[in-house]
């Protein structure tokens, strides 16, 4: 299972809104003979890689799958079929698929074909490696994640209004190398007035575009924004209201003319906001601030793992604070992993414990 695992890992940033899942089969005597991944949605999926690998092989073998084999015709036949036709006496799964369409379907077609099934292998490691397409399946919206750099002091900018640099090269290759693992990244109105960023994947190989949301309920962005001059970058959506979209009319047709999509949510209601964004295929969100939206996302209890990168800098009384201090956040935290990136500290865990 640690190798389907590691498999499943291959198609990091790659699959969605399709789960990673690797597979992998073994001979009566141990040998691995045939192993694979699932590599984009519409693709095989992994469980066909590693059969179509172990060829005859696979007669009296036993099938490792980090996901419940699938018992449905989606954009591939159902996986369950293809491991009876190919004689796997047994099958180890390391969790059951979420998704209502297979939910423990698949592990009783496979029983009922004679093939023994064991469930919860590595069952952590597997929720783990989909906490995206876990969320969106049990709660209709994306996986969020909220990241902020912080001075050592705790501030997130200098002065209120001043674009600021807080970490240093190794943090700013670091973040590019999360956002490409995301579907899409959010910013609040008040950090494109201020800081004006592209939300771009640079410095790290990106593979398929990067969304970009702006929180903007009053359509208060101007057309200047960076970010309008790196349409090929990906998508950008802006979560405004109807009441804007109303009263700034040619303003939303400007900003529609410049590439934005606009998306239509109650007022300042991020739990609905992001109901819409899953259903325009967002299964995950990297959420980069500022402190008014991170403060939001957290009251509504949708933030389900975050990232904290914390500098040797400090700004002193002028600063502007996070929306919380960093440890009654870091104290609700489950999972905890503290490592350096260069100079700056950086601390990642997840809300919800996962074991
Ligand atoms: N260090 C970091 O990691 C980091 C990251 C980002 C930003 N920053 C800094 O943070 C500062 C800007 O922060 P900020 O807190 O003023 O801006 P923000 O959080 O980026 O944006 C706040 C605005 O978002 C809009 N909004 C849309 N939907 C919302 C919702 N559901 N709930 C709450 N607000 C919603 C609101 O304006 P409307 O009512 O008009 O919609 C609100 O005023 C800048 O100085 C920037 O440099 C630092």
């Amino acid at each position: 299972m640690d190798r389907a695992l590691r498999m499943a890992a291959l198609g990091r940033g790659l699959t969605s809104p399709n789960p990673l899942v690797g597979a992998v089969v073994i001979s009566p005597s141990g040998v691995v003979v045939g192993s694979g991944y699932h590599r984009r949605a519409g693709e095989p999926h992994a469980e066909v890689y590693a059969l179509r690998a172990a060829g005859p092989a696979a007669r009296g073998a036993t099938l490792f799958s980090t996901l419940e084999p699938c018992c449905h015709t989606g954009s591939t036949g159902p996986c369950v079929d293809r491991i009876v036709e190919a004689g796997i006496a047994r099958v180890v799964i390391g969790v059951e698929d979420p998704n209502p369409q297979v939910h423990g379907k698949g592990i009783q077609f496979l029983r009922e074909h004679g093939i023994a099934v064991t469930v919860g292998v590595r069952e952590t490691e597997a929720a783990r490696l989909n906490l995206p397409f876990f969320i969106r399946v049990r709660y209709g919206r994306p996986f969020v994640m909220m990241k902020v750099a912080l001075t050592r002091d705790e501030c997130v900018a200098e002065a209120l209004g001043v674009r600021s640099a807080i970490t240093a090269e190794q943090t700013t290759s670091d973040v590019h190398a999360l956002r490409a693992e995301f579907d899409a990244v959010g910013v609040g109105s008040g950090t494109v007035l201020i800081d004006d960023p592209e939300l771009t994947v640079r410095a790290s190989p990106q593979t398929r575009p990067l969304t970009r949301v702006i929180f903007d309920s009053r359509l208060r962005v101007p057309c200047s924004a960076a970010m309008f001059s790196t349409q090929q970058a990906g998508p950008i959506l802006i979560v405004t209201t109807e009441a804007a979209v109303t009263h700034s009319s040619d303003h939303a047709e400007a900003l529609e003319s410049l590439g934005a999509r606009l998306l239509v949510a109650p007022l300042h209601d991020l739990t609905s906001a992001l109901t819409v964004l899953s259903n325009e295929g967002i299964t995950s969100l990297l959420l980069e601030g500022g402190p008014i939206l991170h403060g939001a996302a957290w009251e509504a209890g949708v933030v389900d793992r975050v990232r904290i990168y914390v500098s040797q800098t400090e700004f002193g009384r002028s600063g502007v604070r996070w929306f919380r201090v960093r440890s009654a956040i870091v104290e609700s935290l489950n999972n905890l992993d503290v490592r350096m990136v260069g100079p700056d500290e950086c601390t990642d865990g997840y809300v919800h414990r996962i074991d």
